[in-house]
């Protein structure tokens, strides 16, 4: 099929090269010229796991451009997958869903039949805004053509990215008319199939539960996105409040979350206590619903307290910080990882940001280390005060504590007796839990994880 994609950001690339790798005819389209040159010459702007390797690999059938009404005219299928940024108030900003949407709308060429896909995750009610802004356009253009409206939410996860989009759960169309459900249907055939050969760095998954497609309504859509989104932070947040009492009572929440998530009907997934949930979406989706529940005066306790608790969980590493050196003012802390998540090279939202913040709030000195997020980290911070290193062992340099907050894979096999050895005073707070106490205290480190008493 033929598809434009605009929107060439986390998900939009990755929308683009697998629908490009299943053999459609893709066009992807970006206002940012700077992305648009990357791409072009064959360079990923974003760090995703086998994004880079595909983008190598599909020379044929995709195209970028920023020409957006040249890039719909001829398209069957026009996902839009801009940015949905959170307002001041935590509403989500669908100033730029309605601004391609209109530029569509200009593209869009007479007695045609297009089906018009939103993948951003926007709030309750925006597609039905959408289908009447694009009629709108069409109408002020005098054209008549056919267009139908889908709303098809986007679960994939950064990092996991293209697993996410090959291998998804289930995928999502929101819409009144049949013809872009069968539009889906045939655009996603062989990933509802399993049908094409996986790409080589990623294996099919072990399992054999095919995703379904499930065709709703809009407004179900919509809500399906954000109810899921919510229930997985909520679930964190659940564990870090376990966790809280865990170290008050000595038990070890890994091991407590280990016997919760054998249950089947619980699962270990998004069961880790930590620094607590960042990112580009948790923080905005739960705080763009609570804003959509406070237009109906409708109350949603769990989840504030959930971003409650979430906050908690980035005061409690300067706590931890101040608990083992007393005073923080002059301190040199060591920081391991500053992406939101491993394998990319995302900030937004990401734990490490704030929590560096508050220590510089504090008057301590950060150095810090990430293998992919360094230049994005800087751009955040740019008015604070810190070291970015290269190698994860030069945090230690006279440090007198170090804080893991990413979980990258490289950081779970770190020398520990080299990493504590050049430090000041050999503190440990890991974030994220992957060494074992026992490992850290034989390194020579005093070490407090979270939620392990
Ligand atoms: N990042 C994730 O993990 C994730 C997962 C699921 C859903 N989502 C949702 O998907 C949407 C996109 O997220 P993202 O992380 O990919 O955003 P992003 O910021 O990485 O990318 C958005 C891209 O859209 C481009 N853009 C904006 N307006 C445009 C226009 N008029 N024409 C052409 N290009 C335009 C921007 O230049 C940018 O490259 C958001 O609504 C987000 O909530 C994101």
């Amino acid at each position: 099929m033929k598809v434009a994609i605009i929107g060439t950001g986390y998900v939009g690339l990755t929308t683009c090269l697998a629908m490009a790798y299943l053999n459609h005819e893709v066009i992807g389209v970006d206002k940012d010229s700077d992305k648009l040159s990357l791409l072009r010459q064959g360079i990923s702007p974003i760090h995703e796991t086998g994004v880079q390797a595909l983008l190598h690999q599909i020379t044929e059938n995709v195209c970028f451009t920023g020409d957006l009404k040249s890039a719909v005219a001829d398209s069957e299928i026009i996902m839009i997958a801009v940015g949905t940024p959170p307002k001041q108030d935590g509403e989500a900003d669908i100033r730029y869903v309605e601004e391609a949407a209109k530029e569509v709308a200009c593209g869009l060429e007479p007695n045609r039949e297009y089906v018009i896909v939103i993948k951003s995750t926007v709030p309750i009610g925006t597609n039905r805004r959408i289908a009447h802004l694009v009629h709108s356009v069409l109408q002020a253009r005098g054209v008549r053509t056919d267009v139908c409206f889908a709303s098809n939410p986007e679960f994939l996860q950064e990092g996991l990215a293209l697993r996410g989009t090959f291998y998804p759960d289930r995928v999502v169309v929101g819409t009144d008319r049949p013809e872009a459900v069968d539009a889906m249907r045939q655009l996603h055939k062989p990933i509802l199939e399993r049908s094409f050969d996986p790409p080589s760095f990623l294996a099919a998954p072990d399992d054999e539960n095919l995703p379904s497609l499930i065709a709703t309504d809009a407004t179900n859509a919509e809500m399906i996105k954000y109810a899921a989104n919510t229930f997985l932070a909520l679930k964190i947040s659940f564990i870090n409040e376990i966790a809280g009492l865990c170290e008050r009572v000595e038990a070890d929440v890994t091991e407590v979350a280990r016997g919760v998530g054998l249950d089947s009907r619980i699962s270990h997934r998004f069961l880790q206590a930590g620094v607590g949930w960042g990112g580009s979406c948790f923080p905005k989706d739960t705080a763009a619903l609570l804003r959509v529940a406070s237009e109906y005066g409708y109350s949603m306790p769990i989840i504030e307290a959930a971003r409650v608790v979430n906050q908690r969980q980035r005061t409690l590493i300067v706590e931890k910080l101040q608990h083992a050196l007393k005073i923080l003012r002059g301190r040199t802390i060591g920081i391991l990882g500053l992406a939101f998540k491993p394998n990319t090279d995302d900030v937004r939202g990401a734990p490490a940001l704030e929590i560096i913040r508050l220590l510089n709030e504090q008057g301590a000195y950060v150095r810090a280390h990430d293998p992919v997020a360094i230049p994005h980290a800087r751009e955040d911070l740019e008015n604070i005060e810190i070291e970015f290193v290269e190698d994860a062992y030069a945090v230690s340099n006279a440090a007198d504590a170090i804080v893991i907050i990413t979980d990258w894979n490289e950081y779970r096999s770190l020398n520990l007796h080299t990493l504590a050895k050049p430090m000041s005073t050999p503190i440990l707070i890991d974030g994220r839990n992957i060494y074992s106490p026992d490992e850290a205290r034989d390194a020579g480190f005093q070490y407090m994880g979270i939620g392990r008493g």
